[in-house]
């Protein structure tokens, strides 16, 4: 009845499903609740909270020589969540949260991980940030966004990125969310 989400419309995520196996991987897919049908010939496992998708992805994450994580996790999940219909009453409405955990890290953070590239998505100071989630969360590669150019990013068929690795920063222009993720894995391929 009533939800509580991040805003995404997971385009750009299957757009990179697709050109990896267009380009000739084998494809985990692992996505929350989308409007958009998923690619042939690649395994698609669906879920609806950021704990499902951690625990989905750290299932499968030993036999990946690759992780990108393109997803926009929300942060935090309700304390409680109400059985019922939280009812309209006067005055303030007070929520509880608590951490979800954040999967592109835990996945950074293991023993022998697989090359990670995240995403960024950013209003702001977009290269300062992104650089510094680089490597905060331990990635190879981060792929940023300024979420707030009219007509790019969310819910477009549109985006454009700067990619940033530890000694390298190139800017994608704008382009069609799949020629990007081709351009991105032709990168990702010239670090992996
Ligand atoms: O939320 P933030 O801007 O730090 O997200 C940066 C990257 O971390 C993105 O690639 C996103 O998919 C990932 N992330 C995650 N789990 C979270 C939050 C973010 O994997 N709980």
């Amino acid at each position: 009845v009533r939800y509580i989400s991040n805003h995404s419309s997971g385009k750009m995520g299957y757009a990179i499903a697709q050109a990896a196996r267009t380009m000739g991987a084998d494809v985990t897919l692992v996505s929350g609740p989308v409007n958009i049908s998923p690619p042939a010939n690649i395994k698609l496992i669906g879920v609806t909270s950021a704990q499902e998708m951690h625990d989905a992805v750290m299932h499968d994450i030993q036999q990946q020589d690759i992780f990108i994580a393109c997803a926009a996790v929300a942060d935090f999940r309700l304390a409680d969540i109400p059985t019922h219909k939280v009812k309209k009453k006067d005055g303030m409405l007070t929520l509880s949260f608590e951490q979800n955990p954040d999967i592109l890290k835990a996945v950074a953070a293991q023993a022998s991980p697989p090359f990670t590239l995240g995403f960024a998505a950013e209003t702001n100071d977009v290269e300062t940030y992104a650089k510094a989630k680089l490597e905060r969360k331990k990635l190879n590669m981060i792929a940023a966004n300024d979420v707030s150019l009219s007509g790019l990013g969310f819910n477009s068929d549109r985006n454009a990125l700067t990619v940033i690795t530890k000694n390298n920063k190139i800017s994608l222009p704008a382009a069609s969310k799949y020629a990007l993720a081709i351009e991105l894995l032709k990168l990702l391929s010239s670090e992996y």
